[in-house]
């Protein structure tokens, strides 16, 4: 019997989490000397890369009179504000100058802060630590490390070729990440000549385990749903590949193929730009196709295409939901979608309780569905 949840309990309640690593935008469009706006969890950015090409990432709001940093002069070490000149380093936010003071004026110009952001770059993309806000009103000191490294692509060799892709999606940051686990819309939303149809709807059975902040779909032999696999089989037979899919809060989804000594990867993720409005980005890293000529590129545009048939799908749903109805989730194809909303707020209770997160999950469990 498919049990329905209520509904109230169920649905996006677009709550972003504070307190880790998020995609801010793609390497290639912070070039040196340059700064870049983004706008991550509804904060408001500047990111730019210094001389020496490291990237940096500070609050897009002059701490004097809130004036956009980005509207402000780079060095390529320090920016200054357009409005009154004040200049920051661009890696700690420190302040450096006030040009209004005078020689008498004793104000400590070193203790104010820009805000500034712990910042990394891995795989094609600069990433951004979002701490949990601090009180409201106080303005910015120093900031503390993050506590963790940023995520980065799974990798199983040392020669690998990289690529990403990039879209924006209409949606919260909830509809972006439950239609990314959703394995009951392929049928019917990626539907292709070269994939498969409606007709190909067969009844699956996938066995999936708790992992620390997420749930793993083990590692099996892969149905035809993962885009790579129809070219892996040229490398191996069917039994010898195997395919492991993680999720991880707050908007992790990686997919490792294997076969023998090829293997393909990929790190997904939906990032919350603002309540409504979020991204997903793909990198993929790989060691098939080396000597494949249209490989890579071929890759790219199955990938690019499943993509945008889920941005689309996106768009029109988000029409639908503008009048907040009543949504539901459905066992056994939605039960992913279940445990993403779950984790969140178990996630937001151990940060509230200070005591250990109570994972949703048992313990191993075994979900079936037709697609
Ligand atoms: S607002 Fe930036 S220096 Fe005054
Ligand atoms: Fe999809």
């Amino acid at each position: 019997m498919p049990e329905l949840e209520s509904p109230q309990r169920q649905t996006p309640d677009s709550l972003m989490l504070f307190g880790f690593w998020y995609r801010a935008l793609p390497s290639e469009l912070v070039s040196r000397g340059r700064l870049k706006r983004a706008m991550l969890l509804e904060i408001p950015l500047v990111v730019g890369r210094d001389r020496q090409g490291r990237v940096f990432a500070l609050r897009d709001s002059c701490p004097h009179r809130g004036m956009p940093l980005s509207c402000g002069r780079f060095d390529g070490q320090q920016l200054e504000c357009s409005y009154h000149g004040w200049k920051f380093d661009a890696h700690s936010g420190q302040c450096r100058l006030i040009p209004s003071l005078t020689a008498e004026q004793t104000l400590k110009v070193d203790r104010i802060y820009a805000g500034s952001y712990a910042c990394e770059e891995h795989d094609d993309f600069i990433w951004v630590f979002i701490p949990e806000p601090g009180p409201s009103g106080a303005g910015f000191t120093q900031r503390e490390d993050a506590p963790v490294p940023a995520p980065r692509v799974p990798t199983f060799s040392e020669k690998y070729k990289l690529a990403h892709l990039t879209a924006d999606l209409p949606c919260s940051v909830d509809h972006g990440i439950i239609g990314l686990m959703d394995p009951a819309h392929g049928p019917f939303v990626h539907q292709a000549w070269w994939w498969r149809s409606r007709g190909s709807i067969h009844e699956k059975q996938k066995n999936f385990e708790p992992i620390p902040n997420g749930f793993r779909m083990s590692a099996h032999t892969p149905s035809s749903n993962s885009a790579p696999y129809k070219l892996l089989r040229l490398y191996a037979d069917a039994e010898a590949i195997t395919t492991t899919i993680d999720f991880v809060l707050p908007n992790l989804r990686s997919e490792i193929i294997q076969a023998g000594k090829y293997w393909f990867a990929s790190l997904t993720t939906v990032t919350p730009i603002t309540r409504s409005r979020c991204r997903i980005d793909v990198v993929a890293a790989w060691n098939i196709f080396r000597w494949l000529p249209f490989g890579p590129e071929l890759l790219k545009y199955v990938f690019a295409k499943f993509v945008e048939q889920d941005r689309q799908t996106m768009e029109k749903q988000s029409e639908g939901l503008r009048t907040n109805p009543h949504l539901m989730l459905i066992d056994d194809a939605d039960r992913p979608a279940k445990w993403y909303f779950q984790l969140k707020a178990a996630y937001l209770e151990s940060r509230r309780s200070g005591e250990e997160m109570r994972h949703p999950m048992p313990g191993p469990v075994t979900l079936k569905w037709r697609s």
